[in-house]
């Protein structure tokens, strides 16, 4: 029997409860159980909505903040949208600091939910990344805006505990504990430190695999220009749990890419690079681990927003060459192959 539907009261209320998802094809011929955490169908698009969403009611409710104070937070995507969406809700002007790499969709996106959007365009003079400018520009506001409030989503413990009470906490008890491994792109750090400090606080068996891109700094790689948004950081994050992370796989630009078009040629899931990232770390893994594991792969938003990257022949042929051999490698689906029947 279907389960009955629930009406959300207002939209903020709709965030979270993404759907888990068995992927049967990923990785046919590896005896694992895989499955895929939806975030993109959050309501704003992606994960971030459920740290947004909390960092604004907190602050409310606790008083750091009134109807009058102007929110002031540095985001290139989706932390921005989540932020965009809570201020509207609530009322709540935004001012989003973005960087030129922020895409023209983006910044329409934050702009329709009434966001007022800044971008910075020169990189921090000491480290050429433009978070350390962006995050100048922040502490510029707020000096300058009376009444303004930052909800720093590099140190806020709101943001990680949103995946603790939430993310973590319905893949487990979904799975009823039975995790082996869950595989987390970072990026703030906020996801993946809910994660584990939920499945430390319950005593579960999982292994917790950040995810992180090649020339990120978070777990102190070399830096190198990096091109798929929302992973990595060009700076340790405040939030960032270095000492409990047993395990990190760095990924490459196109190993997002190639992770993205397996995803959505064998399981029909269109999402971001980030979940291109997860899908990759994966296949990189999946010989050592122990056959009969199950492994949950965190989603993190939809693919539309990289439709002019990630899925588009020219700017991928333009930044990787020809790779369109890796288009037929990521293996569509045909009925006829399918060992299951195809569900309606
Ligand atoms: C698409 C995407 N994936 C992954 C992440 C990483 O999540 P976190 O910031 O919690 O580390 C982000 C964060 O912005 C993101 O936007």
């Amino acid at each position: 029997m279907e389960a009955r539907m629930t009406i959300a009261n207002g939209v903020l209320s709709a965030v979270g409860r993404t759907p888990l998802v068995r992927l049967n094809r990923l990785s046919p011929h590896a005896e694992l159980a895989v499955y895929g955490k939806l975030e993109g169908l959050n309501p704003g698009g992606s994960t971030k909505d459920r740290p947004a969403a909390l960092m604004i009611r907190r602050a409310l409710e606790k008083g750091a903040i009134d109807r009058d104070t102007v929110i002031v937070e540095s985001s290139s995507g989706n932390m921005g949208i989540g932020l965009a969406q809570a201020c509207s809700y609530h009322g709540l002007r935004l001012v989003c600091v973005t960087d030129s790499k922020t895409t023209a969709q983006n910044i329409s996106i934050l702009k329709a939910y009434g966001a007022e959007v800044e971008c910075v365009t020169t990189p921090d003079p000491e480290t050429g990344e433009l978070l350390p400018a962006r995050l100048k520009r922040v502490q510029q506001l707020l000096a300058s805006i009376e009444n303004s409030w930052w909800p720093n989503q590099y140190g806020s413990r709101d943001n990680s505990d949103a995946h603790y009470q939430s993310t973590m906490r319905e893949i487990a008890e979904a799975l009823e504990g039975a995790i082996d491994y869950v595989f987390c792109a970072t990026s703030t750090c906020g996801t993946i430190r809910g994660c584990l400090e939920y499945v430390k606080a319950h005593d579960l068996p999982t292994q917790v695999v950040a995810v992180d891109a090649l020339g990120s700094l978070i777990f102190g790689n070399t830096p190198a220009k990096r091109m798929i948004p929302g992973l990595g950081a060009g700076l340790r994050p405040e939030l960032c749990p270095i000492e409990m992370v047993e395990r990190c796989v760095h990924v490459s630009d196109l190993e997002c890419v190639v992770g993205c078009w397996r995803l959505v040629r064998s399981e029909a899931i269109l999402a971001g690079g980030s979940s291109g990232a997860v899908v990759s770390a994966l296949a990189r893994l999946q010989s050592e681990i122990e056959p009969g594991s199950t492994c949950v792969l965190l989603l993190p938003d939809r693919g539309e927003r990289y439709l002019d990257t990630i899925y588009s022949e020219p700017w991928v042929s333009a930044h990787f060459g020809d790779v369109a051999h890796l288009w037929e490698d990521a293996g569509q689906v045909r009925r006829r192959e399918l060992a299951e029947p195809v569900g309606v």
